[in-house]
């Protein structure tokens, strides 16, 4: 019971449609209407400015790393489940919220945020290739893609290094979900046609 009560939780936590709720809460705008029409951090700051776009990006980070922490709430504390495996239900929930008809977001937050809760020293990595790659592009989509490759690179190392096979699996799934999530920007990245960021 407690491992299905658990699952849920990061599913529900998952599905916190931070940009949709920020949006029609405080602005009044469903940004789903505007720019890519995404749900995400970028879009936010794209249709209701950085301080929107900031709120919005640390919510869907942090609900991925509360996920992977709900092992430590007592209830749960004898429930035996790898917090990476909650991560990904989580990203799942991010990608198919039940509060907003299954239509959520790119992936990409919320999986950092699930880093965060289990490797410190990639989530310094991700953050860091991050910053390089939107410097160098000026695209928030193509840079998410570079992350995601950078991140399934050093989780491949770990692997050889450490046998962690947990790890290898949820940032090779995230990657997967982040290119496969990004296929309407890769066209308009091939196409000329993607936005760039102007304040960076
Ligand atoms: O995190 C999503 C980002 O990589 C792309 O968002 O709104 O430009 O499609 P958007």
């Amino acid at each position: 019971m407690e491992l299905i009560l658990i699952l849920l939780a990061a599913y529900l936590l998952g599905s916190i449609p931070s940009g949709l709720w920020v949006g029609k809460l405080f602005y009044k705008i469903d940004i789903r209407d505007h720019g890519s029409g995404n749900l995400g951090g970028t879009n936010t700051f794209r249709i209701l400015g950085k301080k929107a776009g900031l709120f919005v990006t640390t919510l869907d980070i942090l609900k991925g790393s509360a996920a992977t922490l709900l092992p430590l709430l007592h209830y749960f504390s004898e429930t035996a489940v790898n917090p990476l495996i909650l991560g990904m239900v989580a990203v799942v929930g991010h990608m198919f919220p039940i509060f907003a008809r299954f239509k959520g977001g790119k992936a990409v937050a919320t999986s950092g945020g699930v880093v965060l809760g289990v490797n410190l020293p990639l989530f310094i990595l991700v953050l860091v290739s991050f910053f390089i790659a939107l410097k160098l592009t000026k695209m928030v989509s193509l840079s998410s893609m570079i992350v995601a490759v950078v991140g399934f690179i050093y989780s491949l190392i770990y692997y050889f290094q450490t046998g962690d096979f947990y790890l290898l699996i949820a940032i090779g799934l995230f990657a997967s979900f982040i290119f496969y999530r990004h296929r309407s920007n890769i066209g308009r990245i091939k196409a000329g046609t993607e936005p760039k960021v102007k304040w960076l």
